[in-house]
């Protein structure tokens, strides 16, 4: 079976094409913003003007027609409202045009889902991106939230972090690059309260230490990381503890960082249970993931009426029952 599925909850507007095992196509634009932050308004104006030729684009690079497609998947949430607006409007129209069954997929869980395209069975995830920061886990029949972020996600406080460094956007690469100067290491406020994390007392108090000018840039980028990421690895690791849960995915965004990588890595040695990351273009925000959880839910017997594909802003994680 083909899925194509369509990804639209924020900056990045994406088209995927896969089959059960397979990517077939997997293509993006993303809307380039000279300091990051939130642009509703602008990121519906990107995905609207970008559709169709992102749509030729994966058609074509899949080899397939729209007739080859055997259901149609879209964010459906959480994410800016206009912007799931404009992904949903395009999957009505492309479905009643077309007449093929469609899937509202919630973004979050499809980021963990894409994962098991790899052979990966029943893992907790670990889901970092620039908006969003979230530990989840099957438990039940639903993803559970083990762990997420109170305040900003943490490629958000990379992305500040480094602005206030005048390095540009997005911060996290040019953090990482920095980071690995570092030499020493500067006591900056943990990020763990209970089981969840809160990045913005530690984004302040680099900041202050920064402005200071009392330590070196590199050391301070070094510190954030380390004690950003030691909070992601210890809720993780509860998360493992508490499931029993025998794999441990990394995805989003941030999910490029190779300091994060190593230091779930040895977690999860230590632990003896398995570490994946898929591709990076599946692990930040795309249509492939869309696609591929959306046939997942279709073959499980999952179809939508036109009047449930209404969009969720807040589409919450564990609202979803995984019967697939
Ligand atoms: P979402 O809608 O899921 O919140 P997003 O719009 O933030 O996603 P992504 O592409 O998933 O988009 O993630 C972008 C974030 O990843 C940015 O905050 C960026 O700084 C961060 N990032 C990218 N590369 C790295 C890296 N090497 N180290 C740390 N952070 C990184
Ligand atoms: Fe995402």
């Amino acid at each position: 079976m083909i899925a194509l599925g369509i990804e639209g909850t924020a900056h990045t507007l994406g088209i995927g094409i896969v089959t059960e095992n397979k990517v077939l196509a997997n293509v993006f634009d993303t809307l380039k913003t000279e300091k990051g932050g939130i642009h509703p308004k602008e990121a519906t104006e990107h995905h609207a003007k970008l559709l169709k030729p992102l749509l030729r684009k994966a058609l074509e690079e899949a080899g397939v027609s729209m007739e080859d497609i055997d259901v149609i998947a879209f964010s459906q949430g959480p994410g800016l409202g206009p912007a799931l607006r404009v992904v949903a409007t395009a999957a009505r129209a492309l479905a009643i045009k077309y007449n093929k069954p469609i899937v509202g997929v919630n973004h979050c869980i499809a980021h963990v889902e894409i994962t098991k395209m790899f052979g990966i069975k029943d893992p907790v995830g670990l889901y970092v991106s620039g908006g969003n920061t979230q530990v989840l886990a099957l438990e039940g029949k639903r993803y559970r939230v083990f762990g997420e972020t109170l305040d900003i996600g943490i490629g958000n406080a990379l992305d500040v972090f480094a602005r206030e460094l005048g390095l540009g956007f997005p911060g996290g690469p040019k953090i990482e690059k920095l980071a690995l100067k570092g030499e020493k290491y500067i006591e900056l406020p943990y990020a763990v309260k209970g089981m969840d994390l809160s990045f913005s007392g530690l984004l302040t108090e680099a900041i202050r230490k920064y402005k200071s000018g009392k330590y070196r840039v590199e050391d301070l980028a070094y510190s954030f990381q380390e004690t950003a990421f030691a909070a992601l690895v210890e809720v993780t690791e509860r998360a493992l503890a508490h499931t029993e849960k025998e794999e441990v995915v990394l995805v989003g965004g941030v999910a490029a960082n190779n300091r994060l990588r190593e230091m779930l890595k040895i977690m999860a040695e230590d632990r003896g249970v398995k570490f994946f990351v898929p591709p990076y273009d599946l692990c930040r925000d795309n249509g492939a993931m869309i696609a591929y959880t959306g046939l997942e839910m279709y073959k499980a017997g999952i179809k939508f009426k036109l009047e449930e594909t209404i969009v969720k802003q807040k589409f919450r994680t564990d609202e979803v029952e995984i019967i697939w």
